[in-house]
């Protein structure tokens, strides 16, 4: 125990049939930009992400490249774990469910829930897709066009008979119902606990949870032949990584509850139905929130790997830069909604809140301290009533922040912080600080330095989306201590300090070619 407040952040486990694209890296961001927040805010945080290695997909994957599931889990695996250095994650852990202390977890799961009476044997027949390692209900399904049944995700589905162990859901119902009621904010966005309410409304039935027609998964404890289904065996991993099921001088014990377990759309009726089900059967503390965000189309379609349109996010990178990347995510598209990834919409968000924005008032500010103040930070006169307002709006700017952050409000609090950059921005026009070298050098002086304290403040908000970035610009102006308890006048620059020619931190982007011409 730290005595600081715990904050415990979960990223969904990524299958392993494929390598990660911007969607995986879009669901780790958000994540990763929650943690960073609230280190920063003084908060203990627990912060998870891995992979997600059983069940009948990965076993067909691997079949199709010809090696043994556990090799092929390892490659790919790997590829996520590269992608959170190259993306710049900051998790406590990666978690893979084919590690032991998984297995153990699971198995120790299912034998509560078993104790408990809510697991029986039966015969499953129904369909089932394997592309999403879900039941579907006949009624749930759609017809294509060549009359084949697909799951209402457009996934194939297949018929399945098998004996099973099942999971007595339907025993949830009215506590589920009950959960939505007496927290709302259980799943957010609002338009998602809706769909999430309507459908345990609908009517539950009970889940088939082991599967036996194939081997690769945890084994059911005590029944030969019986492997867990893929989901039960997932959802578990959010406890795995404290330590469950040892309770007492573990992670478990100052980080259980989740605060908020991040996932997409696409996956919500696991995390919101079936989750705190199992944890309400096993007499487990229920997650904070389940917050379900949207899903990106390119250049407005649908991103799939037969249209050959995946983004990929290590071009991404090489193209933009890391940090024009994160933050274009993040800015762009309210966290929930769907978003188009497009370049020209890219391009011209990164020039005009980066370049020319933030990038453009610390590049100026710093270089008319570099040539007008010897390259050292003037020192200050009385402040006047405007240089007041300006920093006491940029101080106020943290609680704001906070609440935006708090409700995954990414493009909100990413707004809220440029809002104080166009502020400083205003406040030089107004100013105009290079006329007064001859007119009035300590007024100079003040305005400099009144600039230079707003762009410290600012790169220390910005940390969380801009890491690298913001640490470059707090570099130039020496400044060592960068939490947010450094806000405000506690941090406030020391005079006298060498600020250094700048190195610009944001490049220009050019538009698509086809737009340029136009
Ligand atoms: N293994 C399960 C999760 C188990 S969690 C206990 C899984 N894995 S996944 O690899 O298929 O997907 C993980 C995440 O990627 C989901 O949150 C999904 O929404 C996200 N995305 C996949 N494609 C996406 C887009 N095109 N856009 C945004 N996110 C999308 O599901």
């Amino acid at each position: 125990m730290t005595g600081r407040p715990s904050y415990y952040v979960t990223t969904p486990i990524y299958y392993v049939n494929d390598k990660p694209h911007i969607g995986h890296a879009y669901t780790t961001l958000a994540a990763d930009v929650l943690a960073r927040f609230k280190r920063l805010d003084g908060h203990d945080v627990m912060f998870l992400t891995g992979t997600d290695e059983h069940g009948q997909k990965i076993e067909r994957s691997a079949e199709k490249a010809g090696i043994d599931p556990q090799t092929f889990c390892d490659q790919v695996s790997t590829k996520f774990k590269d992608l959170t250095g190259a993306m710049n994650f900051s998790n406590n852990q990666f978690i893979r469910t084919t590690e032991d202390r998984h297995k153990k977890s699971v198995q120790h799961l299912w034998s509560a829930l078993e104790e408990k009476g809510f697991i029986y044997e039966g015969r499953y027949s129904g369909w089932y897709s394997v592309r999403d390692e879900a039941f579907y209900a006949e009624s749930e399904l759609v017809d294509s066009e060549n009359g084949d049944k697909l799951a209402p995700t457009g996934a194939p589905v297949e018929w399945v008979e098998e004996p099973s162990y099942f999971f007595k859901l339907s025993a949830f119902e009215d506590k589920l119902l009950e959960l939505y009621d007496s927290n709302p904010e259980f799943v957010m966005p609002k338009s998602r606990l809706n769909e999430v309410k309507s459908f345990v409304k609908g009517g539950l039935d009970d889940l088939s949870i082991s599967r036996t027609t194939f081997t690769w998964g945890v084994p059911v404890p005590g029944a030969d032949g019986h492997i867990m289904y893929v989901w039960i065996d997932a959802l578990a991993n959010y406890l795995t990584a404290l330590g469950y099921p040892d309770e007492q001088g573990t992670d478990y014990q100052n980080f259980w509850p989740a605060d908020v377990h991040i996932v997409g759309k696409d996956i919500l009726r696991f995390h919101a139905v079936y989750w705190p089900a199992f944890l309400m059967a096993a007499d487990l503390p229920l997650p904070k929130r389940v917050f379900a965000h949207g899903w990106w189309t390119n250049e407005g379609q649908k991103i799939s790997k037969s249209l050959g349109n995946v983004i990929d996010p290590y071009e991404l990178i090489e193209t933009y830069g890391l940090d024009a990347t994160r933050f274009f995510m993040l800015r762009e598209v309210p966290f929930g909604n769907d978003g188009d990834f497009s370049r020209r919409a890219f391009v011209l968000r990164c020039n005009a809140d980066l370049s020319n924005g933030l990038g453009n008032l610390s590049q100026r500010t710093l270089s008319m301290i570099h040539k007008n103040c010897d390259g050292q930070l003037p020192e200050p006169g009385e402040l006047t009533s405007e240089d007041n307002l300006l920093l006491n709006n940029i101080e106020q700017t943290l609680q704001l922040v906070r609440d935006h952050m708090d409700r995954q409000a990414f493009h909100l609090a990413l707004d809220a912080i440029w809002t104080q950059a166009s502020a400083a921005d205003s406040y030089i026009s107004v100013q105009e600080p290079w006329k007064l070298k001859k007119t009035d050098p300590a007024r100079m002086n003040t305005v400099l330095y009144v600039l230079a304290e707003a762009i410290r403040q600012i790169a220390i908000l910005a940390q969380p989306v801009m890491p690298d970035s913001a640490a470059k610009i707090l570099s130039q102006m020496r400044v060592a201590d960068r939490g947010f308890d450094q806000l405000g006048k506690a941090g406030r620059l020391a005079p006298g300090i060498t600020i250094p020619k700048p190195e610009g931190v944001f490049p220009r982007f050019e538009l698509p070619e086809e737009d340029s011409e136009q």
